[in-house]
């Protein structure tokens, strides 16, 4: 990809019935590394996430705890939702809420528009309703209830009774994007990803759509329907609305051409939402669909997907408190293929930080940096002529740089780890076989221990580089640690498609200490 292009990646905007937990986390976590890359990388780039706070589900929420629903949402955001990008050091570049102006009077705008295009009508609706998904349901989507709920049809992913509606609603005319929505899929093969996704959802709009009642009644959380207030806008409807509300549409048309279109990182749950309605209703107000939908998999815990509704659920603090926040960005990213499922343990969590991250990058990092110390005060050595082990690790460095690029950008972020890791092993490799303890042992060989030692050091230039995207703490140590800052400039000024390139680091650069970058975990929780 070409410097300087722009990069639009958002998360859902998640509920604020309850507080986050690592589910949530690892959607913020991949757009996060994302956004830092592309940022690094020079793109004009704007990362959105945000609350999604109206609808019956919310309402209900906040009645049972006897508070409005306007009070339960800002207590949960404040609470919750906003220090989550905290613990997990994300760089978000804007929080929207849905019950902020901003998004009310755009969300109004864009309901009369396709109005005025002749997309919405009077109607009504006669069917099954979950308020947990938020969802209206076809007789496919439910189940046998069982326990309290025998003898009723309930929610296959909630295992709730749904509610039966019957109301007189606003529809959107849906049913009329079903070509478009098979040619746009057909055309860009890479709209809907993973290629499992995709096939999804082209079976779902084969099948033939309905259209959807966009519109509810029966209560009042919600946007009001610009020319009639005694309806609310049906809150999917408008959620997914939230991608345009916080980025200029009917607000700053320019802003909105510099950022729209976006790419939505989802999890499979809402993917049809978001793959299937959401450009259809793009399409109806003539506004260009999403650049990509990328549909992640599951994390599951013993087994199941994690969840709020089943208490499943692990905050993403019990793991940070612990490991700290690059430690959890790392092994979301790394341990679990972007798009697949993946099961959390937390035995995995601490082999992988022992042996991965301090047995592999930090042991590499501060041994480099004490042996440039010990044997040359501190100075970075200049390299002498490079022998075929020397090359190799340049070529190892240049590769890994110019794979992990071409992965971000399938948004296969754990190829991208993958192929940055080759540096930390070939390097721990290469200094075992070089043993520049024993090079210094002899005068003579000091030109030699000289290039073993400016190898290592321009290799670890090259890693904190790449790595900062996912670790920016760890990274940002390394980068002091190496004294670059004042020669190079600051870690995150460094052109990340540039980092493969050898011989950046300044010869004769004084490094400092490093404390551990990954120190030692006594016990962890869950072990
Ligand atoms: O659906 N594994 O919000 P939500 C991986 N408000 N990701 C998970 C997960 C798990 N076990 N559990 C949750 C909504 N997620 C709507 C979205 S967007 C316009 C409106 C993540 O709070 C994943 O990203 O139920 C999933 O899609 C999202 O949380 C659902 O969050
Ligand atoms: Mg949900």
């Amino acid at each position: 990809m070409a410097n300087g292009s722009s990069f639009f990646v958002t998360t859902p905007i998640f509920y604020v019935n309850d507080v986050p937990h690592i589910g949530h986390a690892y959607t913020e976590v991949a757009a996060d590394v994302l956004a830092r890359w592309h940022r690094q990388a020079g793109d004009d780039t704007w990362l959105l996430t945000g609350t999604d706070e109206h609808g019956q589900k919310i309402l209900r929420t906040a009645t049972q705890h006897n508070t409005t629903p306007k009070e339960w949402a800002d207590r949960l955001v404040e609470t919750a939702w906003l220090p989550l990008l905290g613990t997990l050091n994300i760089s978000n570049d804007d929080f929207i809420r849905t019950t902020e102006p901003r998004h009310e009077v755009s969300t109004q705008k864009f309901l009369t528009q396709l109005r005025d295009a002749g997309y919405i009508y009077e109607g009504e609706y006669e069917g099954a309703y979950c308020v947990g998904c938020e969802e209206y349901k076809h007789d496919a989507d439910l189940v046998d209830g069982t326990g309290d709920y025998v003898g009723l049809m309930v929610c296959a992913i909630h295992s709730k009774p749904v509610e039966l509606l019957h109301e007189k609603n606003y529809f959107f005319r849906m049913s009329d994007f079903q070509q478009q929505l098979i040619d746009l899929y057909e055309q860009n093969p890479l709209f809907v990803q993973p290629e499992a996704a995709r096939n999804e959802v082209m079976a779902f709009v084969r099948r033939g759509l309905d259209d959807l009642s966009i519109s509810r009644s029966s209560f009042d959380w919600g946007i009001k329907v610009p020319w009639d207030d005694s309806h609310v806008v049906y809150v999917w409807f408008e959620a997914l609305l939230n991608y345009i509300t916080a980025t200029g549409y009917g607000q700053d048309e320019e802003l909105f051409a510099r950022r729209w279109p976006a790419t939505h990182l989802v999890g499979r749950d809402i993917l049809r939402f978001h793959a299937v309605i959401w450009p259809a209703m793009l399409m109806a107000a003539g506004l260009p669909v999403p650049k990509q939908v990328f549909g992640h998999g599951w994390l599951l815990v013993g087994g199941e997907k994690m969840s709020k509704s089943k208490l499943t659920g692990i905050a993403p603090t019990e793991i940070t408190d612990t490991f700290g926040s690059d430690a959890f960005r790392y092994y979301f990213m790394r341990a679990i293929g972007f798009g697949h499922d993946g099961s959390f343990s937390w035995e995995d969590l601490s082999a992988r930080y022992q042996a991965e991250l301090a047995n592999g990058f930090g042991n590499l990092a501060s041994r480099t940096l004490a042996m440039v110390t010990k044997y040359f005060g501190g100075a970075v050595p200049a390299p002498a002529g490079y022998s075929d082990a020397d090359l190799a690790i340049q070529a190892v460095v240049s590769a890994a740089a110019t794979q992990a690029d071409a992965a971000i950008e399938r948004l296969a972020i754990h190829e991208a780890i993958h192929a940055i890791w080759t540096i930390v092993e070939e390097l721990n490799g290469y200094i075992t076989l070089q043993e520049p303890w024993a090079l210094a042992k002899d005068e003579a060989n000091r030109a030699r221990l000289g290039t073993v030692l400016y190898t290592a050091a321009e290799g670890l230039r090259a890693l904190a580089v790449l790595l900062s995207p996912v670790m920016p703490l760890a990274c940002g140590r390394l980068w002091t640690a190496l004294g670059v800052e004042a020669r190079l400039g600051t870690l995150t000024a460094q052109r990340i498609r540039e980092a493969g390139q050898w011989g950046q680091l300044p010869v004769g650069t004084v490094v400092g200490a490093l404390e551990s970058l990954f120190p030692r975990i006594e016990q962890a929780p869950g072990a």
